[in-house]
Formats: C-alpha cells, structure tokens, sequence
C-alpha cells in the first residue's frame, strides 16, 4: 500500500512586521454619556476609556484591513504576492460567506492565497498567531498576513449602559514567517463554554428575516454580563499567562513587555498583579484611547508600543486574548 510522504522537518517561526490602522474619528466619553446616563468620570474610573476611534459609516472592516495588512507587509518587508493564506479575525464583518480575508487577499493584489476568518472574538488575534505560527512551522505556508479588525460601532447599541462606553473600532496586523530560532512560544488556549451566553449577539439573522409576530425585535447588538466577564477575566485568566510564560521556558524576571486584550484598564491591572510581573515589565494600556476593539485590540496595543518608542525589536512579549465564548489563548512572541 502506498504511503504519505511528510519530507520536510519542523522549522521555526517569527513576527516580521506589525501594522494598524485607526480611523481618524475620535470619540471621546462626552460624546457617548448622554444616552447611557453616564459620565466622563465613571468611565474612566470603571474601565480606564478616556476616547476610542470610530469608523466612518463608508469604512468597512475590509478597508481597515486591507490599510493595517499593508503597514504590516511593509514593515516585514514582504509583498502580497509572497504570501500563503490570509487571517481576518474578526466578529463583524457582515457577511457570512465569502470570508473577509478572501476580499483582503484579493484588494491586495494576491488573489491566490489561502483566505480564512477566525471566530473567536476577543481571543480571535491569539488563535490566529497559534495558527499562522503551526503553519509556518510544517510548511502548510510561507508567510502568513494575520489581521485583527472590527468595527464593533456597527453592532453596539448606543443606549445599552453595559456596552456603549466600551466598543470601538480598528484594525491590527502582523506578518508571520520562517525563523532560524523559535521565537513565537507555545500556544495556551482553550475555551469555558458553559459561559458562551455572558457575551452574545442577538437576535440571530433567522430572527430577523421570519420574526414570528415578534415585531420589531431590533438590530443583532452584542449583550455582555459585565460583571461576569470581569470576575472570569481577572480569576482565570493569569494563570493562563503564567502557563504561556513557562511553556515559553522563560520566567516572569524575564519577561519584557505585556500585551492582554485591551478590555478594561482594572482587568488589565488585576492580572498584572496576579502574575507578579516586575515593575520593570512594560504593560500596554492602549485601552485609554482605543477602548475595546475585541480582536484588534492585541495588535493596536502593540504598534502604539512601537509608535511611543516603549518596546523594541527582540523583547519578549506575553500576549493574552480572552472573550466571548467564553475563549482565550495566550503565547510569549519575541517582537520584531
Ligand atoms: O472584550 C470582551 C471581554 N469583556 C470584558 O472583559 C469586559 C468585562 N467587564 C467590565 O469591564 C466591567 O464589568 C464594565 C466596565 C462593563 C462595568 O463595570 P462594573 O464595575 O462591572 O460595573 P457594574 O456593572 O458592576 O455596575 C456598577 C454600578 C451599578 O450601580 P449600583 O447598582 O452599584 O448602584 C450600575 O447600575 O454602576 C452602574 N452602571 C453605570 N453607571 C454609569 C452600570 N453601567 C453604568 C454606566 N454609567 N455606563
């Protein structure tokens, strides 16, 4: 009988370039009190959001994409045609299928690459890093374009007080390729499911298209239990970046920088605490600025380290995804 030839050893991969995109829209929190009966002050003071960015309603999650993949293919010094696949993770991009990356892939220029979304929310960018990084490392592709993007303002209601002051909108990329040393750590990740209603976007599209007398049941908003999602986030989540840091074989003493999920600047604080990072470790709290912007929240908070000349080329960077679903996933990268 014949058999599979698997010819080729395991390789290692790297981060080679980091791109972002913000809309230019600044929306501070005076802009969005109103009609959540809220203020500047328990804003900042519950979530640490002093502003996000919000698209233009002309704007859409390819467009941002397509801006942020650019940046990153430029700063790995890689151009579309090199690339293998395609990663959007994102939840709002407003079409079921074809995926977001298979337009991405085709606006820039490479309309041959393999072209795929991920689905995991907060957690979507970590998955996809995971993903990108095992298939570079088995040669299933060469160099991989990973973005995280939403346009969250799309599926927020201005009105819900648990959300409204939260979501926002942008675009985060990197470029994932071969190594000649491991520099993307082992991927911790998995999911508590019987949590998946704490975050949800309801109603569902066969809702909305036969809402059997139901009249009018409203547009598919994401609806959070915030305070369940703050207690799963600042409990579990910790110990999962301390599994990252070990499976990476390093120590926290000797870890440089820590990128979590932007989603609220206590929860950010908590888990810092929690781990016992050194003082020295620089903490990406892009939060203030970019509020949450679910799977782009990692990338954005890793370029605006670059822009602001904190983190440099060969430190180690724990980063942390977590979400609706409720998911997550974490790995050490050494950045680019
Ligand atoms: O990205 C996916 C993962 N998501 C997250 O990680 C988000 C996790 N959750 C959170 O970050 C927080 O739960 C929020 C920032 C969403 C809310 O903060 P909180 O400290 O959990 O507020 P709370 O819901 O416990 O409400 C505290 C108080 C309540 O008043 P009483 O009952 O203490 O009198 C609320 O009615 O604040 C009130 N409140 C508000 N007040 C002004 C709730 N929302 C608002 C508001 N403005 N928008």
């Amino acid at each position: 009988m014949s058999k599979i030839s698997e010819p080729l050893a395991t390789r290692h991969s790297q981060i080679l370039g980091v791109g972002d995109y913000r809309p230019s829209r600044v929306v501070p929190n005076s802009e969005i009190v109103d009609l959540i009966d809220s203020s500047d002050e328990w804003i900042r003071e519950r979530s640490g959001i002093e502003s996000r960015r919000y698209a233009s309603a002309d704007e859409s999650v390819v467009d941002m994409s397509v801006a942020a993949g650019q940046k990153a293919l430029t700063a790995a010094g890689i151009t579309a045609d090199q690339l293998s696949a395609v990663i959007v993770a994102t939840v709002t991009y407003p079409f079921q299928t074809p995926s977001a990356a298979t337009d991405v892939t085709l606006r820039l220029g490479n309309p041959n690459a393999a072209a795929f979304d991920i689905s995991a929310a907060c957690a979507g960018f970590c998955y996809g890093v995971g993903m990108a990084s095992d298939m570079v490392r088995t040669h299933s592709a060469e160099y991989v374009l990973l973005i995280g993007v939403e346009k969250l303002s799309d599926f927020t209601d201005p009105t819900d007080r648990g959300t409204a002051f939260i979501f926002a909108d942008g675009a985060g990329a990197i470029v994932i390729g071969p190594s000649d040393r491991p520099k993307i750590g082992p991927l911790i990740w998995g999911s508590d499911a019987t949590a998946r209603e704490a975050i949800v976007m309801q109603p569902s599209w066969l809702e909305l298209r036969n809402p059997n007398g139901l009249g009018n049941i409203g547009w598919p908003d994401i609806k959070m239990q915030g305070q369940t999602v703050f207690r799963w986030a600042v409990y579990q989540m910790a110990p999962i970046g301390l599994k990252a840091i070990e499976a990476a074989g390093i120590t926290v003493d000797q870890l440089d920088v820590f990128i979590p999920h932007q989603a609220n600047i206590r929860i950010i604080d908590a888990m810092t605490k929690a781990m016992k990072l050194p003082e020295e470790v620089i903490i990406a709290r892009d939060v203030r600025v970019s509020g949450n912007t679910s799977a782009a929240s990692i990338p954005l908070a890793m370029a605006a380290l670059y822009d602001s000349g904190e983190v440099k080329s060969g430190q180690l960077a724990l980063l942390i995804g977590f979400g609706a679903g409720l998911v997550y996933a974490a790995q050490v990268v050494e950045l680019p």
